[in-house]
């Protein structure tokens, strides 16, 4: 197994560890339950662990402490977990399967999947505000990290112009704006959060991993387009052909296959450039190759 395997491996496991400790509530009355159980349906189905694990690496390759990133890259996997329920909710993309389940408002119904969702989003913070052993102002910086990038400013921003776009002509640069917002504002968090665990925040590194996550979150969400047309529903684990359905503008509305693959490559190349220098083991480097080549 590679080291890159091995290492998401590990740090998956330790995210889940932390997140299901988490979503056990104390004396939940009866009426309440389903909305545990949801919250617990959606993060433990699985799911590649990207974001968690890149706040581990980033804090790793720059030097920091892994229970502190543990804290983060747990809070940031709840966030983005709350906004694929979400999204997967009738009034947005609408689909059924999702990590090869069953979406969680097809188990336990819309409202439910929407509590479920704003349940994860605010325990993720709650998780950072309480975790001991940490400075109160990192604590503060992490916040603001997190709202910043799940909010209107950034991926909440992005689903609104993603909605707006459906079934409307929209240029290249729209698209890309898109992208970096519904997308890239997570995994750039990913990364601003691995920095600021090894203390590192506002200076060059940090400048350094805010490019990298720019770069393969815009690979991402261009493979994740491409995977939506080529991939089968069994090897991706959600519904295939959704952008389709909903009318979206994606990389294939505006070139071939094969030239969206190569561009994918480019931005990539480009992203591993700006870590170069500090990404020692290489694993950071690694993980934007397995971005770009991955089949689900
Ligand atoms: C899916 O993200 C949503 C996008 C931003 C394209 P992932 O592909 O990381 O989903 P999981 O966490 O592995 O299920
Ligand atoms: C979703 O983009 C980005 C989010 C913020 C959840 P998509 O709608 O393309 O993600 P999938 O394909 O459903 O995972
Ligand atoms: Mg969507
Ligand atoms: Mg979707
Ligand atoms: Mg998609």
């Amino acid at each position: 197994m590679s080291v890159l395997s091995q290492r998401m491996q590990t740090s998956a496991a330790m995210v889940e560890g932390l997140i299901k400790e988490l979503l056990v509530p104390t004396e939940p009355a009866p009426e309440e339950k389903p909305l545990w159980e949801a919250m617990e349906y959606s993060t433990m189905a699985g799911g590649k662990r990207i974001r968690p694990f890149l706040v581990m690496e980033v804090c790793r390759t720059l030097g920091g402490r892994q229970e502190e990133a543990l804290i983060y890259a747990a809070a940031l996997e709840m966030i983005h977990t709350y906004s694929l329920i979400h999204d997967d909710l009738p009034c947005m993309d609408n689909d059924d399967l999702r990590r090869g389940k069953p979406t969680c408002h097809k188990v336990y119904g819309e409202a439910t999947a929407l509590l479920a969702g704003d349940g994860l989003l605010t325990r993720a913070f709650e998780l950072v505000a309480n975790a001991p052993g940490i400075l109160p102002l990192r604590k503060c910086y992490a916040v603001a990290i997190l709202a910043e990038a799940a909010g209107a400013p950034g991926m909440i921003g992005g689903q609104q112009m993603d909605l707006a776009s459906e079934g409307k002509e929209i240029t290249y640069e729209t698209m890309v704006a898109i992208h970096e917002k519904k997308t890239c504002a997570l995994l750039i968090a990913a990364c601003r959060l691995g920095a600021l665990a090894a203390g590192q925040r506002g200076g060059e590194a940090e400048e350094a991993m805010i490019t990298y996550g720019m770069g393969i979150g815009r690979a991402f969400q261009l493979i994740d387009d491409l995977l939506d047309v080529t991939s089968t529903k069994e090897v991706l684990g959600k519904d295939i052909g959704s952008d389709q359905k909903n009318k979206k503008s994606t990389y294939l509305t505006f070139m071939p296959l094969e030239t969206a693959e190569g561009l994918a490559k480019a931005i990539t190349d480009k992203a591993k450039e700006a870590v170069e220098p500090y990404d020692r083991d290489g694993v950071l480097t690694a993980l934007a190759d397995y971005l770009t080549e991955r089949k689900n």
